[in-house]
């Protein structure tokens, strides 16, 4: 109320329009944009300059900041999701000198009301193609409401699934990891918004999975592992780049000059600008690299940070900086070159009042909630499926579904949750499944526990009776959203809460268990392994999640999604990933090589893995070529067949190896993906190309070698490859 009440105060005492300037078609071609940022570059003061450069912390109520925006010193806005206040900061930008338009920024990333799954089940999906539709909807809703500035895509690779954050990203795979970071900027700006692909460079690798400790990365690793999804995120049109808090062998990015100026700008040719992260700038004081926000904020400026998010020391200090000539205008001019080129390429010069009378823009909720259920549908992993457990089949009859969860309409236990303020309807699991009870099947519920995240439980009791009325048991458990996300990192990845309490409890009952597990990240689950019969990921599945649950567990639908994370059998295991280095002692079991002493050396679930209600046979893999040069390329076909009784999809995925090289390669590296679905019976050739030009690697210095060398090529439903043969590369 107070909030609208200051609104509109603000609405009718407005200034009146200054002298606006009158506007020529905005341009479009490179050439005539980077005319016109010189043109408007010429007509600014330093202070409009630096104004470009920074937007503050979001404060209420707005007005001293809708007043600093007519003055020209704030270029852009972050969380500002309420269409009046975006229409007002639009008016007062339009009143400005220069009437400069303005950057909208939110973390909208897969929810604005209706809550996609979160990145990681994206990736889980092995669809590109379903994670730029995705996007796209999202940004559509953002831009509905006058957003036009998204910091996404995450893109950070990660071996780690202590580090909260995993569940932004892509998983532990750069090849992957690259093919959704296109996709997700292609959707994203295909839906209006500007990109910031997310956080340059390396954040996934912090130390111990705890999120904003340092890194320490070689060069190699550098390009080879956390480089590529930012490189694809390029190619694909990002318009910025955010970079990361952490430090790189003991140099935060954000004062990294050789990351950010040398690498990014230079080397990979980005003329888009660099945002800092949130007041990133400031945070160079408790990294002990700088001694207050002034010296923090001339470092990270000229290590090439464009833009300062939130820290309020460019807007301080850039000036005094220009004035005493520790920064030199023109390094000015090329940052705000920078934000210009990108405001013209958005296309915002172009806008007039009357884009921001229509807000918020209706969208269509029924594409919007369908897209949403595709990739809930497609992402869900069978990690284990005995005794033909699932589909729960009319012959099932009584099934226990035991968790509050269950029954909760709380379709947001994900990290970024809905940005916007609407609630969407959202049908609970218990709803869906009900609705779907064949004759002869009874379904029974129990919630357990007191909450829906399983923090306490309720009535174990009763739970433990329904079990032992029925014939199976669903159990549904979270992964509580309070353990996951930014700043939130576990070093015990086990069912949270007192979920593996009841499921003991549960499991002694003798009764098959189905385990539905929402989650953000990988976890381990050993010990719910050997008490269940199937085990299924949902990831955090969203808005229309829990009727795609439903359509899984029943069979209407078969699960189709692959682990972009290896799986854990325990936390002393990690980090882990299936694409290690060889050692020069290969496990044995006995003393003198590698490995645990008491655990074994294999994950409980490896990279790409994924179960579906049919199986198949991978028969034959051959190339079209036994050899090719550096510059070569040759044809891998795989032959798939499936042997079960009912139709289904399959992940067919590609690995390589340089068997020997100048030096030592992963055991296996994917290089190639594509999900089919077969026919009962039916068999299909997948043809992937492999261009030699692919499978090389970054040495020390940075160089990147292609090298003839003898290789091997893998193929199979997950980095368990079942098919295998050699080909060569030759230099000639
Ligand atoms: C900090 C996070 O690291 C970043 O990913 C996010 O975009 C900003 N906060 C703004 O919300």
């Amino acid at each position: 109320m107070r909030f609208l009440l200051l609104f509109t105060l603000f609405v009718l005492s407005a200034a009146p329009a200054a002298a606006n300037p009158v506007r020529e078609a905005a341009p479009r071609s490179p050439a005539a944009i980077e005319a016109a940022v010189g043109k408007l570059l010429g007509r600014m003061t330093l202070k409009e300059k630096i104004g470009q450069l920074h937007f503050p912390s979001l404060a209420f109520p707005h007005e001293p900041q809708i007043e600093a925006v007519r003055r020209g010193e704030i270029g852009a806005m972050l969380n500002v999701v309420d269409p009046r206040y975006i229409k007002a900061f639009a008016a007062a930008a339009r009143d400005s000198r220069l009437g400069i338009p303005m950057l909208y920024a939110i973390d909208a990333i897969y929810a604005l009301k209706i809550t996609f799954p979160p990145p990681l089940a994206w990736a889980a999906t092995w669809r590109p193609d379903l994670a730029e539709r995705a996007s796209y909807e999202v940004a559509r809703e953002a831009r509905a409401v006058g957003v036009n500035w998204t910091f996404a895509p995450m893109v950070d690779v990660s071996r780690d699934p202590r580090w909260g954050r995993v569940i932004e990203g892509a998983g532990e795979d750069a090849f992957l990891a690259s093919a959704f970071s296109a996709a997700r900027v292609s959707g994203y700006r295909r839906g209006g918004l500007a990109t910031s692909v997310k956080h340059f460079v390396g954040y996934g690798a912090p130390e111990g999975g705890r999120d904003y400790t340092g890194t320490e990365i070689s060069t190699p690793e550098l390009l080879d592992r956390y480089l590529p999804p930012f490189k694809a995120a390029l190619e694909a049109g990002s318009e910025t780049v955010m970079a990361s808090f952490n430090t790189i062998n003991g140099v935060p990015v954000t004062m990294n000059r050789a990351l950010v100026t040398d690498l990014l700008k230079k080397q990979l040719g980005f003329d888009g600008f660099v945002t800092s992260d949130f007041v990133a700038i400031g945070e160079l004081v408790n990294h002990g690299v700088a001694r207050d926000l002034e010296e923090a904020s001339v470092l990270a400026f000229k290590a090439g940070i464009d833009f300062d998010m939130a820290s309020g020391g460019y807007d301080l200090y850039l000036a005094r900086a220009v004035a005493d000539g520790r920064i030199k205008m023109a390094a000015i001019d090329d940052a705000v070159r920078r934000v210009l080129r990108v405001k013209y390429r958005l296309g915002l010069f172009d806008q007039t009042a009357a884009d921001f009378d229509g807000l918020p823009r209706a969208v269509d909720e029924v594409a919007v909630r369908q897209s949403a259920r595709e990739v809930a549908l497609e992402s869900f992993v069978l990690l284990k499926n005995e005794n033909a457990a699932l589909p729960l089949t009319s012959a099932t009859g009584t099934i226990a579904l035991i968790g509050t969860s269950a029954d909760s309409a709380q379709h947001d236990h994900s990290w970024w949750g809905p940005a916007g303020h609407q609630k969407p309807e959202t049908e609970t699991l218990r709803a869906a499944l009900e609705k779907r009870m064949r004759p002869g099947q009874t379904l029974i519920f129990e919630p357990a526990f007191a909450d829906p995240c399983g923090r306490e439980l309720k009535d174990k009791a009763a739970a433990v009776a329904a079990a032992k009325r029925a014939d199976v048991v669903v159990y549904n458990v979270i992964e509580d959203c309070e353990i996951q996300g930014e700043g939130v990192s576990r070093a015990k990845l086990t069912l949270s809460g007192r979920q593996q309490e009841m499921l003991d409890a549960l499991a002694a009952t003798g009764k098959p268990i189905v385990l539905v597990v929402e989650t953000g990240r990988a976890l381990v689950l050993a010990d719910a392994e050997r008490q269940v019969d199937a085990i299924l990921i949902a990831w955090h599945p969203g808005t229309e999640g829990r009727t795609a649950l439903a359509e899984v567990l029943t069979g209407e639908v078969s699960p189709s999604g692959k682990l972009p994370m290896t799986f854990p059998r325990s936390e002393g295991q990690i980090p882990i990933s299936y694409n290690l280095l060889p050692t020069g002692r290969p496990f044995t079991g006995s003393r003198y090589t590698t490995g645990y002493v008491d655990e074994k050396q294999t994950p409980l679930y490896p990279f790409g893995h994924g179960l579906t209600y049919t199986t198949f046979a991978y028969d034959e893999i051959v190339l079209s070529e036994p050899k090719m040069t550096v510059r070569g390329e040759i044809d891998v076909d795989v032959t798939v067949r499936n042997t079960g009784s009912r139709a289904g999809s399959e992940v067919v995925q590609l690995y390589t190896r340089q068997l020997v090289a100048s030096r030592s390669r992963p055991v296996k590296e994917l290089r190639a993906f594509e999900k089919i679905t077969l026919k009962p019976g039916e068999s299909r050739t997948v043809r992937f190309r492999l261009k030699a030009k692919d499978l090389g690697f970054h040495d020390d210095a940075g160089r990147y070698l292609v090298e003839a060398a003898p290789y091997k090529v893998m193929a199979g439903g997950s980095s368990d490859t079942a098919l295998a043969t050699d080909f060569l590369i030759t230099r000639e």
